[in-house]
């Protein structure tokens, strides 16, 4: 009996082997005839434009694009395909569809039977060639697309039928359609689990693809979702021309430093510990009394506070709830949409000139809130993500259930981390459910004083938890312009390479295929010189991470999550 049960579980654990972690056979050649004529799908037209060989430790750019123009190094050896897709399947009812995406495809060796999607940044056109570079690393053959065209990211002037719609969901789709297929070619053995990991557009792109179709992935890493376009951009035009129609309410950059110092000094202590971190920014009661005067050096105007009161509230328009505002800690990135120069052009009203009234001569002075009515009649390209009831997602027929691992910085000034909160209650209405039944499969994470999708400036709160472009922007600090070196291996975090515990890439792994929960991970924080400032655990929503009273505030160790 006990040899039969031994034998029983020896054959499940050999069967289980192999199908968890089957031996890629010797990929093809890393050459276009590899991923020609492989894809036959009717009204759609593959086409490959380009492949390179890289060697182990080489770099990777595509020059000429404009919105990742930088260089990648420290790739592992890999063959990067550029492929073009056209797609006529939805005309007349729509304009055609053209895009292009990118393949990293780590060697047979390497590969871990696996595939991941990485998703762009703000409007921008061109392969994210920069962010993929995180997935070849860990074994995956990793795509990404160009979203259908080629701009930097804070132009919208490109906006066309076709293009918005292959931005808001058609080309992230098609690129997940067709690279299954020539990944599975080119190692001669079809996938065995798909991914997604993006931040900002990125987020909203998988959220988006997941409503759109449930069978595209088995896990998905979604940071700072950009999800609510037809809101997020109407109220970013709000709260500039809030600004822009007072004589004395404009912020600059100076004011914005005043409200964060000021907000770091209430609301620290608030939360139980005076860490320079502001743990729960939506318990503070702010006093912003305290910081209005006449001296507009030291202090701002009551014109000035008006308008910071406005940024972190939520944005009614005619009556009506339209989007979230900022939450307290956010102040220094709001100069990213409101700079010093007086005009605040930008994209702010980029949208309303060529989304929704495709009208050049158009300024802030038109501004009105039945812009929100005419964003959501428009709907550009389709790419809110507000189709809530993914249940598809969830149950998977046929594959384990899907799983979402979603998070937010607190201190985020670009996209508020109040959306991410909004959109996991609304998936839960949508869905019937309760927390404890949404934390078998999509948990929500908050971090403390990150801002968008990474960095920590004021507070120096841990940040990195390998997400999605945090190891690529620490290779790419050189191209920030702050006079840092280049850091990180390319992928996950420095001192911490794959260790589930550290690294969010390597928890979702586990999550989807081994039914280990994320219940935590740790975020670690960097000295001037990147070693390790403090670490910290980020807990999934409603928990948070509590100090257990004794021991190095800096250290994961002493705290809890409850
Ligand atoms: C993108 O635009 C740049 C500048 O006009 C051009 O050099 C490049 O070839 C374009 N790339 C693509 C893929 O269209
Ligand atoms: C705006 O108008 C131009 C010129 O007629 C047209 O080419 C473009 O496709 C329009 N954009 C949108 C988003 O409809
Ligand atoms: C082509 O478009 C159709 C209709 O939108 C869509 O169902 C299909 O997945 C698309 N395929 C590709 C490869 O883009
Ligand atoms: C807020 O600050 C002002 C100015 O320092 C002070 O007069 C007022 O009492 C404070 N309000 C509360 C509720 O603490
Ligand atoms: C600017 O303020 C004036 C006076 O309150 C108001 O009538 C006008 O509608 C405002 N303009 C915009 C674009 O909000
Ligand atoms: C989410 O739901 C919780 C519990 O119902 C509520 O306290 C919170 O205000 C909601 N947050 C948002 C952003 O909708």
């Amino acid at each position: 009996m006990l040899a039969a049960l031994s034998l029983f579980l020896l054959v499940r654990l050999w069967a289980g082997t192999v199908d968890a972690v089957p031996r890629p056979r010797q990929a093809l050649r890393c050459a276009a005839s590899s991923f020609s004529n492989v894809v036959s799908l009717p009204g759609v037209t593959v086409t490959v434009e380009r492949v390179d060989s890289v060697s182990d430790r080489g770099k990777y750019s595509e020059s000429g694009n404009l919105g990742f123009p930088q260089t990648i190094d420290l790739l592992p050896a890999l063959c990067a395909v550029t492929i073009r897709v056209t797609n006529t399947t939805d005309v007349p009812t729509k304009p055609a569809s053209s895009y292009r995406f990118g393949m990293f495809l780590p060697t047979s060796s390497k590969w871990n039977g696996k595939m991941l999607t990485v998703g762009s940044a703000s409007f921008a056109g061109g392969i994210n060639w920069p962010d993929m570079g995180q997935g070849p690393h860990y074994g995956f053959a990793t795509i990404s697309t160009d979203n259908g065209h080629n701009s930097s990211g804070s132009d919208l002037s490109w906006a066309t039928p076709a293009r918005l719609y292959d931005w808001g969901y058609r080309a992230v789709h098609g690129s997940v359609v067709v690279g299954k297929l020539l990944v599975a070619h080119y190692y001669g053995q079809s996938i065995s689990w798909s991914y997604y990991a993006g931040c900002s557009t990125g987020g909203r792109q998988g959220l988006r693809e997941i409503q759109y179709d449930a069978n595209s992935f088995d896990g998905a890493l979604i940071g700072s979702a950009a999800w609510d376009t037809q809101h997020l951009m109407p109220w970013i035009s709000r709260i500039a021309v809030d600004q822009l129609n007072t004589t004395n309410g404009k912020l600059g950059s100076q004011q914005m430093s005043i409200l964060a110092a000021e907000v770091l000094r209430q609301c620290d202590p608030q939360d139980g510990l005076t860490d320079n971190i502001v743990s729960q920014p939506e318990q503070c009661n702010f006093n912003i009394s305290t910081i209005i005067c006449s001296d507009t050096s030291s202090c701002l105007t009551r014109a000035q506070a008006q308008v910071a009161m406005q940024i972190w509230g939520d944005y009614i328009a005619n009556g009506k709830f339209a989007y979230n505002g900022f939450d307290l800690t956010s102040e220094d990135q709001w100069a990213v949409y409101f700079g010093d120069d007086s005009t605040m052009t930008g994209f702010d009203f980029d949208y309303e000139r060529y989304w929704i009234y495709n009208d050049t001569s158009y300024d802030w002075t038109d501004f009105s809130d039945q812009v929100v009515a005419d964003s959501e009649r428009v709907n550009p390209g389709l790419a809110t993500a507000n189709n809530f009831d993914i249940s598809g997602y969830r149950t998977r027929p046929g594959k384990k259930g899907g799983k979402i691992l979603m998070y937010h910085g607190l201190a985020d000034g670009l996209i508020s981390p109040r959306t991410s909160l909004y959109y996991y209650n609304r998936t839960m209405q949508a869905l019937g459910s309760d927390i404890s039944s949404m934390r078998t499969w999509f948990r929500y994470f908050q971090v403390p004083g990150m801002q968008h999708c990474f960095f920590s400036n004021r507070y120096n709160a841990p940040w990195d938890f390998g997400g999605p472009g945090q190891a690529t922007a620490l290779r790419l600090l050189p191209t920030l312009g702050v006079g840092l070196p280049a850091v990180g291996d390319g992928w996950s975090v420095p001192g911490h390479l794959n260790d589930p515990n550290y690294d969010v890439f390597a928890a979702i792994q586990q999550w989807v295929e081994n039914d280990v929960p994320v219940d935590k991970f740790i975020a670690t924080a960097f000295n001037s010189d990147f070693s390790t400032y403090r670490t910290r655990p980020i807990c999934p929503y409603p928990q948070r991470a509590v100090y257990k009273g004794s021991g190095s505030v800096n250290s994961a160790a002493n705290w809890n999550c409850s």
